[in-house]
């Protein structure tokens, strides 16, 4: 009798919600002329937020994009959503009405990487805060940085010849967040660096642990980390203003800028931007870098073919003893062409997050305000009309420009990856140095992936490193390095 009860509550509270939910839906539609777009809004509450989770949200998606088309609305984590998987409607959403869709970030989130952060963000102060992350991004800065890049390369390979067998994905970590540092502070004392390093290690870790109050938690140890992080930011600022150094770094631009009337930035705005790039440029590169290894030790041919076109700049540089020139690193089409196609191939940043700051019609479709908006990029990139054979990896694809609007990697519009110059520099450089000098068998070769938070290879792509015996070569760090 008890258990009949129990069951009649349940039904009724399900059913309860059911009503709540039809009838709002009727009033939004009774509203507009417009109707919501196809699709299944899941359980009433929890949508299909087990679904998000227990299946690749990758595979999820692309069913329901055949089932309801390219755009479709759906109900997860917590929030009414409506994806879109054109290249039309991100265009829609990203660049043409980018003013009606804002940014959107759990909070606390926002607080681990600091709310002045440029990326939470839009309007004017976006505009300002981006221009300066941009001019510290130009290839006029960028190049300075080559000789930098390339010890920073030499020394991550160098560590993982040393280890019996290296988490590629993590000590290509190390590697991006060194050159991220290179960008933000050009040359920084090895004590802050540390200092940051740490901390940052654990305000990254907690960032994708569930946010909560008790102490010890990650989460907790991630926001005290980010306290501390403020400290040493603090002591480096002092110190850049007291010997009143120039630099054209990202701290040099946020530094010098006024508004109008004089106003300067606050050092929380300066430190929530320095750590939200830092953020933006370490796990995307990072993972970018590892699936490339993965591609490159999987078709040995390509690999071959990009060791002559290396091989060919490495003689020219008279057997490595000269640094890179800017204008090498801009000649590398079949390199290039690697890595734009792991771009595609992996997608590490499926899709992004948007919200509806009114209500909002797009092709007949209501889009009610405060509704999620999630462009799919990986959905677009995969997508048969605009990449022939998309599940092949084939650098050469990018021999004729993609049609607008289908290959975004680096985001498109306001928000656009200001740092893909950067990324793809840093690794050209990392692999011209890996594919003249050392080698890399993967251990363990499968096609798991796990998700850290972007998707990488199972374990973070295994493998043992070694040096390039056939190759008499200089990989001291800085040997005839200017
Ligand atoms: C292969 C590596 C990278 C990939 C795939 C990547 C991808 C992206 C994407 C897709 C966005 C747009 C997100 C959105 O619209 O919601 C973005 C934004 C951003 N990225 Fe990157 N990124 C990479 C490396 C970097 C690097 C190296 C830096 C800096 C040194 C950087 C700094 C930023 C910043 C600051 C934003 C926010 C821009 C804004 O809101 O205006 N990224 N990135």
């Amino acid at each position: 009798m008890e258990f009949l009860c129990t069951g009649i509550y349940i039904t009724f509270f399900f059913c309860t919600l059911l009503l709540h939910y039809l009838i709002k839906k009727a009033k939004i539609e009774q509203k507009h002329k417009a109707k919501l777009p196809p699709g299944s809004m899941g359980l009433p509450y929890f949508g299909e937020t087990l679904q998000f989770y227990s299946q690749d949200p990758n595979v999820l998606f692309a069913t329901k994009q055949k089932r309801y088309g390219d755009v479709f609305k759906t109900h997860i984590l917590g929030c009414p959503c409506v994806m879109v998987a054109s290249p039309e409607a991100a265009r829609f959403v990203l660049v043409t009405h980018a003013n009606l869709f804002k940014p959107t970030y759990p909070k606390s989130k926002e607080k681990l990487i600091g709310p002045s952060a440029l990326f939470f963000h839009q309007g004017k102060y976006h505009t300002h805060l981006r221009k300066l992350v941009q001019s510290s991004l130009s290839p006029e800065a960028i190049r300075k940085l080559i000789p930098d890049i390339e010890v920073t390369a030499i020394t991550t390979l160098d560590s993982c010849v040393k280890a019996p067998v290296t988490n590629t994905f993590q000590e290509m970590k190390k590697f991006s967040f060194e050159v991220g540092i290179l960008s933000i502070f050009s040359q920084l004392d090895s004590s802050y660096k540390t200092e940051l390093k740490k901390n940052y290690c654990i305000v990254n870790k907690g960032y994708n642990s569930f946010p909560t109050r008790f102490p010890g938690t990650a989460y907790q140890k991630a926001r005290k980390a980010r306290e501390r992080i403020n400290h040493i930011l603090s002591t480096i600022i002092s110190e850049r203003k007291r010997t009143k150094l120039l630099q054209k770094d990202l701290l040099g631009h946020l530094l010098d800028f006024k508004y109008d009337n004089g106003q300067t930035l606050t050092e929380d705005q300066i430190a929530d931007n320095i750590i939200g790039v830092l953020f933006a440029a370490q796990d995307t590169t990072a993972s970018v870098i590892t699936w490339i290894l993965k591609y490159l030790h999987h078709d040995r041919e390509l690999l071959q073919a990009v060791k002559d076109e290396q091989k060919s700049i490495f003689e020219l540089n008279n057997g490595g003893k000269l640094p890179l020139t800017w204008a090498q690193t801009r000649n590398m089409p079949k390199t290039l062409g690697v890595i734009l196609e792991s771009l595609r191939m992996a997608s590490i940043i499926s899709y992004t997050f948007r919200e509806a700051v009114a209500d909002v019609e797009y092709n007949g479709y209501l889009i009610p305000k405060g509704w999620k908006v999630m462009p799919l990029f990986r959905n677009i990139h995969h997508n048969s009309e605009f990449f022939s054979d998309p599940q092949k990896f084939d650098s050469s694809r990018y021999k004729v420009a993609p049609k607008p609007n289908t290959y975004m990697p680096f985001g498109n519009g306001v928000h656009a990856c200001p740092g893909n110059e950067l990324a793809k520099l840093e690794i050209l450089i990392l692999i011209h140095h890996l594919v003249t000098k050392y080698r890399w068998d993967v251990v363990d070769s499968n096609n798991m992936i796990q998700y850290s938070p972007f998707p990488v290879p199972l374990h973070g792509l295994p493998a043992r490193f070694r040096k390039d015996e056939t190759q008499s070569v200089a990989t001291e760090p800085s040997s005839n390095r200017p």
